[in-house]
């Protein structure tokens, strides 16, 4: 069975760690988003992954060169020499995902994130007998989303409305489909949006889909929903397989730590903390809803919460870091500073305190 991963955009909306990785290769829960999709779909069978790039394919490629022989999976790369909107690239790899199985394949938006309840897809997708399954979840502000209007029992789509103005229905697409080949024919090769050209006319035709997605679901696309959603990640963690959490007297709710980060004396972590290979977080500091990625080192009595603190930035002293900072590449903040919702571009130095939310270039 294959896939394709929508991994184009320039994900300007998970600035500034962008400026440094393809959106899908930023770290979430200590692994690259993209990974945590490829190793769903390896899980229930998938053996080929087409990834529909626009934007620095070899970084993308090299980095997944690794995992195509650690997983097991064929990766494969369309390119697209202008960006095509999020169906005119499964026209561009239209040959690479059609083979005589005449089988349905997946399409996932790169920026989800869930339990990816892709085996019952496939059952609910044979159970119909339409053309196009997509998954649903419902959310309190559905504007910025598309918007599925279904029949309750069969789960037939009756209205596709990508982010409407006005207020439609909760249900929305999770960005999860299981397409039938046939559905290619109906996606011309250019700059096209699966949501607003392809979706309503499959609807219109009565042949597409939605299952509610079991679990929980979140769009990680946004400093804010990528710090709720690793809360929502790290409790159905919890549930699944709690081994992967660490516990202590230092430890508050749920709390992941890679093997090889150094965590010193008298802290104070949790609940809902991600700390990333090699990180050196130092005695008496406090974390608390926050991703501390790669390589950082969080000095002394500093204190982060509701943060994001990029690959190998530096914390300093007694520091204060909250409300939605979010440190880039390569960022340090000098000792005693105070952050409260600070942007930081990659690479700079903090050196007196950012009071209000602002970008620091
Ligand atoms: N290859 C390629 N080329 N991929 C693209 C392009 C492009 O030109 N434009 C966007 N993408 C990819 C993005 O990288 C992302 O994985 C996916 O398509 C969706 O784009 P987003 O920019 O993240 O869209 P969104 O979050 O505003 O809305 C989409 O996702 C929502 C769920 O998170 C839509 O599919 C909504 O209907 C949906 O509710
Ligand atoms: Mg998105």
């Amino acid at each position: 069975m294959k896939a394709l991963i929508l991994v184009g955009g320039f994900g300007t909306r998970l600035r500034p760690l962008t400026l440094s990785v393809p959106k899908p290769l930023v770290d979430f829960a200590n692994k690259p988003m993209i990974l945590h999709q490829i190793e769903a779909l390896k899980a229930i069978g998938v053996n080929e992954v087409v990834l529909a790039i626009n934007y620095q394919p070899e970084v993308m490629l090299n980095f997944l060169k690794e995992f195509e022989a650690k997983l097991g999976i064929k990766i494969t790369c369309s390119q697209e020499t202008e960006p095509l909107g999020t169906a005119g690239p499964l026209a561009l790899a239209r040959d690479k995902l059609i083979d005589d199985s005449g089988e349905p394949f997946f399409v996932l938006n790169s920026d989800v994130i869930s339990e990816y309840p892709l085996k019952e897809m496939i059952e609910f997708h044979k159970a119909h007998g339409g053309e196009a399954s997509i998954m649903v979840t419902k959310v309190d502000e559905p504007s910025k989303y598309g918007v599925v209007v279904m029949e309750e029992t069969t789960g037939q789509v009756e209205k596709f409305v990508e982010k409407p103005k006005l207020f439609v229905g909760n249900k929305i697409n999770a960005g999860i489909y299981l397409l039938n080949p046939s559905v290619l024919d109906q996606i011309e090769l250019r700059p096209t949006s699966i949501e607003k050209e392809v979706f309503p006319n499959i609807a219109a035709e009565k042949k597409l889909y939605a299952m509610v997605l079991p679990g929980f679901w979140m769009d990680i696309g946004q400093p804010r929903d990528y710090i709720s959603g690793l809360r929502l990640y790290l409790d159905s963690l919890r549930k699944r397989d709690s081994s992967k959490l660490v516990s202590g007297p230092h430890i508050l709710g749920n709390v992941i730590v890679d093997e090889t980060a150094i965590i010193g004396e008298g802290c104070l972590i949790g609940p809902d903390v991600a700390i990333g290979p090699g990180c050196f977080v130092e005695s008496g500091v406090r974390l608390s809803c926050c991703t501390v990625m790669r390589g950082a080192r969080i000095k002394k009595h500093s204190c982060i919460s509701s943060s994001i603190i990029g690959w190998h930035s530096t914390v300093g002293k007694w520091a204060r870091v909250e409300n939605m900072t979010i440190l880039g590449e390569d960022v340090h903040v000098c000792d005693e500073v105070y952050s409260n919702g600070g942007v930081v571009l990659p690479h700079k130095e903090i050196k007196s305190s950012i009071l209000k939310p602002e970008i620091v270039m």
